[in-house]
């Protein structure tokens, strides 16, 4: 997506709503069961996630822009990723083959639920962010994102309901209904809140709408990055082969699901990081007056953020989680001896 101009290259940086909604036009759709699921796939079979055409190539074009003015995207490494994880893969599997599939089942019933909240993005006016920002936004991606950016996104996570296209709600849904079949697990409800609850502001230096829009796209960046704990954890359990057995080939299917899911959030992760990444780089306007780099505010709220995530939140959710396990076990004829191979397997210990 380049043009000449008097001689030199220069990329393309403003894009309309329809260019970032764009898919290539030889793609099949995505059908599994007769249910319409996003994206699709090309003659060669490859996977091409929804309206990634024009977004992917506007998004390298920010990203050269930002880093042209000695900017960077947010850092977000694989650090992020630790902490504990109750139950693991090894645990999880051994609850499958006793019986108590129900803690899997609940997982990816509350994981479809929470990606279906994501459809909010769609549906919500942000503030415009060039109210906030000294330098002119027109040429970056915060200056798109009501302009089709967190639309895109939110199609993504919650789909298209009213066109009868799933999103990543329903594609957890289909992998979860293919990997069980038919059960007679109750519903369950994800909790009210997955980002961090705070009461005090943290920024209050910038108008209140513009500190609640950027602590936001940092919650979601983390929550973002985080899922991929449990998405590739859900996909190690799949296509473990004593687990689902006598549905091995829709256990399989199930995790080629989630790795187009997995798909799917790389350019939701990458995005969110340049929109940081950018804001970090910028002025900011004060409700004092003053222009203030954009990074006095991130770096330290990003830094708070990133021990709440991954050092105390995951301590507590796994004894949390723990509990609940534990209790549900205990329910069964043998409970004991599974709770004891349980406990065996547990990555408490080593991170105690
Ligand atoms: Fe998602
Ligand atoms: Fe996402």
């Amino acid at each position: 997506m380049e043009f000449k101009l008097y001689g030199c290259l220069m990329a393309k940086l403003v894009y309309t709503e329809e260019e970032l909604f764009r898919d290539r036009d030889d793609l099949t759709p995505q059908t599994i069961g007769g249910q319409r699921l996003h994206g699709g796939f090309d003659p060669d079979g490859g996977y091409h996630p929804p309206r990634s055409l024009v977004r992917n190539e506007a998004i390298a074009a920010w990203t050269e822009a930002l880093r042209a003015r000695g900017g960077e995207l947010l850092d977000a490494d694989a650090s992020l990723l630790r902490g504990p994880s109750v139950p693991n893969v090894a645990q999880q599997c051994l609850l499958i083959r006793e019986g108590l599939g129900q803690t899997f089942w609940n997982g990816l019933t509350t994981t479809g639920k929470i990606e279906g909240r994501g459809r909010m993005l769609a549906e919500v006016e942000f503030p415009d962010l060039q109210d906030l920002v000294v330098e002119d936004i027109s040429q970056m991606a915060i200056g798109h994102l009501n302009g089709g950016l967190l639309k895109a996104h939110g199609w993504d996570e919650g789909g298209q309901p009213d066109l009868g296209i799933g999103g990543h709600d329903v594609m957890w849904f289909v992998a979860r209904d293919l990997a069980f079949g038919e059960v007679d697990y109750p519903d369950i409800d994800p909790p009210g809140n997955i980002a961090r609850e705070q009461d005090d502001r943290l920024m209050p230096d910038l108008p209140q709408a513009y500190e609640g829009l950027v602590s936001f796209l940092m919650n979601l960046l983390m929550i973002e990055f985080r899922a991929e704990i449990g998405f590739s954890n859900t996909q190690k359990i799949l296509r473990t082969q004593d687990v689902f057995i006598g549905r091995r080939g829709e256990a399989e299917e199930a995790a080629e699901i989630i790795e187009r899911i997995r798909t799917d959030e790389e350019i939701h992760v990458i995005s969110l990081r340049l929109y940081l990444g950018e804001l970090r780089n910028a002025h900011l306007k004060t409700v004092d007056g003053r222009e203030v780099l954009g990074s006095e505010f991130i770096d330290p709220f990003w830094e708070g953020l990133v021990h709440w995530a991954t050092v105390e939140r995951p301590v507590l959710t796994a004894q949390q989680q723990y509990e609940t396990i534990k209790a549900r076990i205990l329910e069964h004829p043998e409970g004991e001896r599974i709770l004891e191979a349980f406990d065996a397997l547990s990555d408490l210990k080593k991170a105690a």
